[in-house]
C-alpha cells in the first residue's frame, strides 16, 4: 500500500520581532493580559517589502536543502494561505515561479488557520492515488497586513510566517496514517476578513467601517475551538487504534495556549508531549503547524516511528487533524 509521507521541513519568520511591551505603547494592553490570556509573548512582522510568497520561498528552499532535492523534482506546488499576495494569481503560481519550477502544477488552499491540515488531507490523496510524485505544501501568511492594529482584542493574537513540507509516497509502514476535516459554515461569522471580495468590494465606505481587516468573536471562537478539537483530537486517536499514551508528540495549531492546554488536558499528555511556541510567534494561521514541525524535527523531538498528532482550529469555522508515523 502506497502511502504519503512528509521527507523534509522547512520553515522561515521575518526578523523583526514585536513584543507585547511594544504594544503597551500603542494600544490599551498590558503583556500581562496578553500572556495570561493567550501565551504570546511576541511576534514576527513582516517587511514592508514582503508578501506570502516571499515568506513561503525562504521556508521551501529549506525544506528543499534538507531533502537534497532540486525544484525540478517537484511535480505540484500548494500553498495553504488566508492572506495570499493577491487575489489571483494565486500565491503557489508566484512561488513556483520563484523556484524556478517549470513543470508543475500551482494553486493556493484557503481554510484560514486549518489550511496547511487541509492541505496534507489532498496531498496525501494525490500521492496515494499516484496522481503526483512528490508534492511542495507551504503554509505562508502575512497577517500582519490584514490586522486592524487599533482592535486591541485580534491584533495581539497574529504573527507572520510560512513552513513548508516536501511529501512524497512510500511503501514503508509510516507516513500520514490518517487525516480527518471538517468544517461548519454556519459559524462563519465568528470570525472573518468581510471586506475586498465579491460580497463587500474594495470601496470608500468599505475602508472607513475597517473591513478590511479581520473581525473576531473570540470569546465564542474560544468556545467552538476547545469543544471541537478535544473531540476530534480524542477521534482521531481511536479512530486509528491507539491510545493517547501511545502519542509521541502533540503539534496543535498554535492560536491560545489555553486551547492547546485543554486539549492536552482531555488526552492526558504531560507538558513535554505538547509542542508550543506560541509565546514566539502568536497565531501565524496555516503557517503555525509546520513551523512547529520544522522546528520539532530540528529540536530532535520527533523520532522515526513516532505517532505524531497535529490539529488546527480557523475561520470557516474550520477543523482539522492528521496523524503522522514519523
Ligand atoms: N488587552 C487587555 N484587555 C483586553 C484585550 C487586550 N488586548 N482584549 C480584550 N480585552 C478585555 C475585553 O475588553 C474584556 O474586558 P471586559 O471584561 O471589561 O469586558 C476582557 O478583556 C475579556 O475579553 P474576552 O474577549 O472575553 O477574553 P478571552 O478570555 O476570551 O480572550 C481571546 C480573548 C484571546 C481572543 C480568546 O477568546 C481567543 O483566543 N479566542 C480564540 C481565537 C482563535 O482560536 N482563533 C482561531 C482562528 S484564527 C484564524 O482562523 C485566522
Amino acid at each position: 500500500m502506497l502511502r504519503a509521507r512528509i521527507i523534509a521541513t522547512g520553515s522561515y519568520v521575518p526578523d523583526r520581532v514585536v513584543t507585547n511591551r511594544d504594544l503597551e505603547k500603542t494600544i490599551d494592553t498590558t503583556d500581562e493580559w496578553i500572556t495570561e490570556r493567550t501565551g504570546i509573548r511576541e511576534r514576527r512582522i513582516a517587511a514592508a517589502s514582503q508578501a506570502s510568497s516571499d515568506l513561503a520561498f525562504e521556508a521551501a528552499q529549506r525544506a528543499l536543502k534538507q531533502a537534497h532535492l532540486k525544484p525540478k523534482d517537484i511535480d505540484l506546488v500548494i500553498v495553504a494561505t488566508c492572506t495570499p499576495d493577491m487575489a489571483f494569481p494565486s500565491t503557489a503560481c508566484f512561488l513556483q515561479d520563484r523556484l524556478g519550477i517549470k513543470h508543475s502544477g500551482a494553486f493556493d488552499i484557503n481554510a484560514a488557520c486549518s489550511g496547511f491540515v487541509y492541505g496534507l488531507h489532498l496531498a496525501s490523496s494525490l500521492i496515494r492515488t499516484e496522481a503526483h510524485k512528490r508534492i511542495l505544501l507551504v503554509g505562508a501568511e502575512v497577517l500582519s497586513r490584514v490586522t486592524d492594529w487599533e482592535d486591541r482584542t485580534p491584533c495581539v493574537l497574529f504573527g507572520d510566517g510560512a513552513g513548508a513540507v516536501i511529501i512524497e509516497g512510500t511503501k514503508e509502514k509510516r507516513g500520514i496514517i490518517s487525516t480527518h476535516i471538517q468544517a461548519d459554515g454556519g459559524l462563519s461569522e465568528l470570525i472573518m476578513l468581510p471586506g475586498g471580495g465579491t460580497r463587500t468590494p474594495c470601496s470608500k465606505d468599505m475602508l472607513l467601517k475597517r473591513l478590511q481587516y479581520i473581525k473576531m468573536k473570540g470569546n465564542e471562537t474560544f468556545k467552538v475551538a476547545v469543544r471541537t478539537l478535544e473531540e476530534l483530537a480524542a477521534r482521531t486517536i481511536h479512530d486509528n487504534g491507539l491510545d493517547p499514551s501511545q502519542l509521541s508528540l502533540l503539534i496543535p495549531h498554535q492560536a491560545n495556549l489555553r486551547i492547546i492546554q485543554a486539549t492536552a488536558k482531555r488526552l492526558n499528555l504531560p507538558e513535554e508531549k505538547v509542542f508550543v511556541n506560541i509565546e514566539k510567534y502568536g497565531n501565524t494561521s496555516a503557517a503555525s503547524i509546520p513551523i512547529a514541525l520544522d522546528e520539532a524535527v530540528h529540536a530532535g523531538r520527533v523520532k522515526d516511528g513516532d505517532h505524531i498528532l497535529l490539529e488546527a482550529f480557523g475561520g470557516g469555522l474550520t477543523w482539522a487533524s492528521a496523524l503522522l508515523r514519523w
